[in-house]
């Protein structure tokens, strides 16, 4: 497994995947996927109908390759990587089932200015590309940007938001449940 700035760990990326309540039929996708944590977390779990991993940054997508070889099990010929950005997933309406995505948290990858775009926009796309009742489960330090980004979102409802401990800060994970249209 090769480093990369601001991967997650297993543990985490697996707690993470856990929420979605995985089965088989998901159509999964990884948002900002780096290096692949928690697309790889998924994969190893279990089969989907689909696993997609997307992220705009070429080399953050040469190492998820890299990283799903390494994991081995034929999980790297599971998974579809698609460059793009978060913000405009070229992915139709309402076709994806389950979600995770571990936002820039603006300190060692991105920026707080970046993340004021970035945040409402992936949000509001992921709720487009999300069917009903499709799980969004999200990791983020930025706790005040996640909270006005979803009082402003009426796509997605809380499910649950967590505070955790990892490498010395306390970002938090959030469950969201795509909302009914009105
Ligand atoms: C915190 S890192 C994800 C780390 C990942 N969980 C891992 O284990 O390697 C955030 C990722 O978001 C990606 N990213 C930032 N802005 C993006 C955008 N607008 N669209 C897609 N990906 C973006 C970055 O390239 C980076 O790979």
């Amino acid at each position: 497994m090769q480093n990369y700035p601001g991967a997650l760990n297993a543990a985490v990326a697996s707690a993470m995947t856990r929420l979605l309540q995985p089965t088989g039929r998901d159509v999964f996708v990884n948002l900002c996927c780096g290096s692949g944590s928690l697309l790889i977390e998924r994969a190893a779990h279990g089969p989907a109908a689909r696993l997609i991993g997307l992220d705009n940054a070429p080399a953050a997508l040469a190492l998820c390759r890299a990283n799903l070889r390494a994991a081995g099990s034929g999980l790297a010929a599971r998974v579809e990587l698609i460059q793009a950005d978060a913000r405009e997933a070229p992915l139709p309406d309402g076709s994806i089932t389950a979600l995770c995505a571990d936002l820039p948290f603006g300190q060692q990858v991105g920026s707080h200015a970046a993340n004021l775009a970035l945040y409402p926009a992936a949000l509001a796309d992921a709720a487009r590309i999300a069917a009903p009742g499709a799980r969004l489960c999200v990791i983020s330090h930025e706790a005040r940007l996640m909270a006005d980004s979803l009082a402003r979102n009426p796509g997605w409802e809380l499910i649950e938001e967590r505070r955790i401990s990892l490498n010395g800060i306390f970002p938090r994970i959030y469950l969201l449940r795509r909302a009914p249209a009105r």
